[in-house]
């Protein structure tokens, strides 16, 4: 889980009007979250800026997860404090909210550690956003909205206004029911919603309108989807996929985070029957001991998930997993952490990350007996994270000489570079091939593998050549080159 600060230009923001800065943490649905509180701001006047200086609404989108990024939130809010306190000297006011899991699980809280904090906005009650703004800067004091509605804040917060690129995010659940005893997310972002596929369909619609070609699909828990369908029936996950299948435009699906227990069926169908679904599948497992399995309250076994890693690759034989880790979890012995190398050995993943177990008030591991030593959380991570690097400098370096689609997102580092992402989502760089292939799919050749990256070069003629059909936007091609390359490999 990476920290990132996106700016969101707004799309219909008026000349000299009131700024927005927005610094987002944690996860894709934060993101997106940041990506909605922006353009439902854009309305009240709000224009979007990346000069945190010039802002003068300050609104820190945060995660809740793991200790370190709550502490980070208040460092920051330290920093904010001052730059409140210099701007008020001139005059001008500046206006701070805590938004996402941090603001939600700390709630009042945060106005008593950090005082100069104005709005505190939990991830239900994001499309109240301008009036709880309007209600601070009518000097109304301080505003805490921390309850889950009932209604879904889906129906009330504008559909995107900024087109967000090449590749886009659509959350289509939220909330999780599963109550791992490590985790907040069940307190933070509450129980398990999906939104109305034809919501989902319809939005889908609109980014490729908008020049999505791939749409990683977004939830806590995105395959416990079980949303409303067009026909009256309860969608999972492999239906909804179906169904965007459809969209001529979408060259590529994904979606994430999702839990091993709820990969039903129809979802394994979906990645053997669609082309667009990608080989990529990030499918946490947290720990490969049974014994721990049980103590996270995960409803599986290790045996279970490699059975299941079996089952997507029959379906899907060019699939590769990633996965989230924990060590040191209460309880966890030298053995229950052999099982994990075990079952990473097992397995096999393309990537994955890990984390040091981090007790989070109000869950049930943060209070359990067992807790381990700090110094052997770090060796653990390290042994864990060595075996996981290894595997994945391994799996890049099994791309070396493999022909397989590439959709071309943007400019590489270097001039006459493009850039993009394999099926299995890693970056791929090529050198001297022309800038009309940006959002469109085409084959390349592996080159070179290195660590976190690939560099390769285009592999049909045909996709160098000025007027070639990959370049076209409307061209029908005899076959889609991300399905033809499918049937070649
Ligand atoms: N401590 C350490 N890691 C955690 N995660 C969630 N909660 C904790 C915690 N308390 C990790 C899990 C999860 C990922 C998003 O973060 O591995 O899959
Ligand atoms: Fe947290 Fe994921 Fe477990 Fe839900 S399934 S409680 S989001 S770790």
């Amino acid at each position: 889980m990476s920290e990132q600060s996106v700016i969101t230009p707004a799309a219909d923001a008026k000349p000299n009007t009131r700024k927005v800065f927005v610094k987002t943490y944690g996860c894709q649905m934060n993101v997106y979250d940041s990506e909605r509180m922006t353009d439902a701001l854009s309305k009240d006047g709000y224009q979007a800026t990346d000069v945190l200086e010039d802002a003068d609404l300050v609104l820190l989108n945060t995660c809740h997860i793991r200790e370190k990024a709550a502490e980070k939130v208040y460092s920051e809010l330290g920093r904010l404090r001052e730059m409140k306190k210099a701007r008020a000297k001139d005059g001008r006011e500046m206006v701070i909210g805590v938004t996402g899991c941090v603001a939600q699980a700390e709630g009042k809280e945060i106005l008593r550690r950090a005082p100069a904090v104005d709005l505190v906005v939990g991830p239900q009650t994001y499309h109240r956003l301008p009036e709880m703004v309007a209600r601070v800067a009518r000097a109304a004091g301080t505003v805490v909205e921390t309850d889950f509605p009932v209604e879904a804040k889906f129906d009330h917060l504008p559909e995107a206004a900024a087109p967000q690129g090449i590749t886009a995010f659509l959350t289509v659940q939220e909330g999780c029911d599963k109550f791992c005893s490590f985790c907040v997310v069940p307190y933070t972002r509450g129980a398990e919603f999906s939104r109305p596929a034809a919501a989902v369909i319809a939005e889908a619609k609109r980014l490729a309108a908008q020049g999505a070609r791939e749409i990683t699909l977004l939830g806590q828990n995105v395959n416990a989807y079980h949303g409303e369908g067009p026909d009256g029936a309860v969608w999972g996950l492999g239906r909804l996929l179906r169904a965007l299948a459809e969209i001529p435009d979408l060259a590529r699906l994904r979606y994430t985070t999702s839990h091993p227990r709820d990969v039903d069926d129809a979802l394994v169908a979906a990645h053997r029957d669609l082309p667009q679904l990608m080989p990529f599948l990030h499918l946490p497992v947290q720990s490969g001991s049974d014994r721990m399995l049980r103590a996270m309250n995960r409803g599986h076994g290790a045996a279970e998930y490699r059975r299941l890693a079996d089952r997507l690759r029959a379906a899907r034989p060019d699939l590769a997993l990633s996965s989230d880790f924990i060590v040191g979890h209460p309880g966890e012995t030298a053995e229950d952490h052999r099982a994990s190398l075990d079952l990473i050995r097992a397995v096999g993943f393309a990537q994955a990350f890990s984390f040091k177990y981090s007790p989070r008030p109000g869950t049930p591991a943060a209070g359990a007996p067992g807790q381990v030593a700090e110094a052997e959380k770090e060796a653990r991570l390290a042994e864990l994270q060595a075996l996981l690097r290894e595997q994945q400098d391994g799996f890049n370096r099994s791309r070396l000489g493999m022909e397989f689609p590439v959709l071309f997102t943007g400019p590489g580092r270097h001039p006459g570079q493009i850039a993009g992402r394999s099926p299995w989502l890693q970056p791929v760089h090529v050198q001297d091939a022309p800038a009309a292939l940006i959002g469109r799919v085409a084959p390349v050749r592996v080159l070179a593998a290195h660590p976190n990256s690939l560099s390769a070069a285009l592999a049909d003629p045909r996709a160098a050549a000025p007027g070639s059909p990959y370049h076209s936007p409307h061209h029908e091609p005899d076959a889609n080159p991300e399905e033809e390359e499918r049937a070649r490999a």
